[in-house]
């Protein structure tokens, strides 16, 4: 067990009636690198993830299917979104459904603490519902629409029609929360990230909080009200307290207080849910608002957001059995500006395969092993003199160790890579320079060669320690092919820029391509 501090982070909880699709997987491995990151740092790290598996979306689609809620979500649970963590190599430490107990009477517990707090009261509704986002319709995102819905008001996400609502509701008092809510944001500049996201959250709240419907009495697949079991709890408020029920709200304090609060990593289609109302909950219930709330932008396809709906969407493991998981994680963590939306294609993702991955970081890997082998028996040679040449290596290694841990820390997984990557370059262009090649036809530089050939492999051990959370596959095999004792995931990843820990005349191991070469 570490003894660090806590970092507790959090993908969304995905709807499992779609079938996970990358722009899902893109979320949960940004979360797992960040994750793995922390862990490997020392920090008391917890990743969650999980399913959220309540509301008319998941009512709907299961009637569609001749079959109960309950058996639909069962079975895409187990059959779809339990193997994506699997495809993508991600080491959650958990995996909350909104459907367990653990979950449902924990939420019960926190929305009865907010009605006897007097934030809950009961009101007539009349709005426009979009069952594709679960939630009433603001003014600005509604839109006409057209083709086979026109003259109907549709969604500006979906772009389907949406559904007038009436009905008796519990409300949340949000509005009373603008305040709150406005002095949170300005005492914790970092609360709501990158900038963007943050001016959007604080324009929408400057221009005042209503209060929020937060039950429905229409349908009956949700968690009761306790006061009042001919409602349903609104599906975003029961997914949203699955980040604290996950962590032992309300059965394991001891836990809860260890944990909580945690950064949230979402979707920017999500944020207002999380920077907003989420924090307000808490607030109301009087516990802690999260420690931050990082937005992510989309993946597009082809210029749109992908979506299934929009029949781009691509699912995860049409990637990863060309390329890999670690190529997947690496595209999506390092080709993408964290924050920003970002354009897949094929074309780019062979490119950068062939490019950074096969002929960059791979290459690297497998001649400098290779020399080892054939000119020193597979043994590490000794460095001898170190030139000012191999100490501009030793400094680039060290810097970039420093700025990757930085980037992490601001949530910039791809700044993060870039960093690491100075190192690759920099070796490659180390190797090419100082052509070991030719100084092993020369028995006087045999010291020099040794020099050579440690530096490229101790560049190798720091690649292979701060590469890891991105990559854990390929950095595994080159970790066990360096025979280094210990497991990579416990080596301290900020002391990873610290020259020196390969010893010389360790055994170095066969390695086979980390990126093997893809017949297209
Ligand atoms: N169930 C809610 C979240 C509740 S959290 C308390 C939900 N689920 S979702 O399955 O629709 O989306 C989950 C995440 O996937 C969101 O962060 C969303 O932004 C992300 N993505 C879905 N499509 C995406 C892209 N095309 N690109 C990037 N991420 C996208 O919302």
């Amino acid at each position: 067990m570490s003894t660090g501090r806590s970092f507790y982070i959090t993908t969304p909880i995905y709807y499992p009636s779609d079938v996970p699709h990358i722009g899902h997987g893109y979320t949960t491995v940004a979360v797992d690198a960040l994750a793995r990151w922390h862990r490997q740092a020392g920090d008391d790290t917890w990743m969650l993830t999980g399913t959220d598996e309540h509301g008319q979306k998941m009512l709907r689609a299961a009637s569609a299917n001749g079959v109960t809620p309950q058996e639909w979500v069962d079975k895409l649970v187990e059959g779809s979104w339990f193997p994506l963590l699997e495809t993508l190599e991600v080491a959650n430490d958990d995996f909350i459904r909104t459907t367990q107990a653990r979950h449902e009477e924990r939420v019960q517990q926190f929305v009865q603490a907010l009605y006897d707090r007097g934030y809950i009261y009961a009101g007539e509704y009349e709005a426009l519902y979009c069952v594709g986002c679960e939630e009433f319709k603001p003014e600005s995102e509604i839109v006409d629409g057209t083709g086979p819905f026109e003259g109907l008001k549709v969604c500006a996400i979906h772009s389907k029609p949406l559904e007038l609502l009436k009905e008796k509701n519990y409300f949340f008092k949000l509005s009373e929360f603008t305040g709150p809510l406005l002095d949170l944001y300005k005492n914790e500049p970092d609360f709501v990230r990158p900038e963007s996201a943050r001016n959007e959250v604080v324009s929408f709240v400057k221009s005042g909080l209503k209060d929020l419907s937060i039950s429905r009495s229409a349908f009956d697949w949700g968690v009761r009200v306790p006061w009042d079991d001919s409602h349903v709890i609104y599906v975003w408020v029961d997914a949203l307290l699955n980040y604290a029920t996950a962590v032992g709200y309300g059965t394991d304090p001891a836990q809860f207080e260890r944990r909580w609060p945690a950064f949230h990593i979402v979707g920017k289609d999500i944020l207002r849910f999380h920077a907003v109302i989420w924090p307000a909950m808490l607030m109301a219930a009087g516990l802690d608002v999260p420690r931050g709330v990082f937005a992510h932008g989309w993946l597009l396809v082809g210029g749109e957001k992908m979506s299934k709906s929009k029949l781009t969407g691509i699912v995860p493991t049409e990637i990863t059995d060309v390329f890999g998981a670690d190529a997947y994680r690496f595209y999506f963590l390092s080709a993408i500006a964290f924050g920003q939306d970002g354009s897949f294609s094929w074309e780019d993702l062979s490119a950068r395969y062939q490019a950074e991955l096969a002929n960059g970081f791979g290459n690297l890997a497998s001649r400098t092993m290779a020399m080892i082998e054939k000119y020193f028996g597979g043994s590490v040679p000794p460095p001898a003199e170190y030139s000012d040449g191999d100490r501009r290596i030793q400094q680039i290694v060290a810097d970039a160790a420093a700025e990757a841990d930085a980037a992490m820390d601001r949530f910039r997984p791809d700044e993060a890579v870039a960093a690491i990557w100075t190192i690759v370059d920099a070796l490659n262009g180390y190797i090419t320079e100082n052509e070991p090649w030719a100084l092993a036809k020369d028995a006087a530089q045999r010291a020099r060669l040794g020099t050579v050939l440690y530096t490229a492999a101790e560049g190798l051990r720091a690649l292979a320690v701060l590469l890891s959370p991105f990559m854990p596959h390929s950095t595994g095999m080159l970790w066990s092919a360096l025979g280094i004792a210990g497991r990579l995931v416990d080596e301290p990843i900020r002391a990873a820029g610290a020259w020196g820990r390969l010893a010389p005349g360790s055994a170095v191991g066969a390695l086979a391509p980390l990126f093997p070469r893809i017949d297209q």
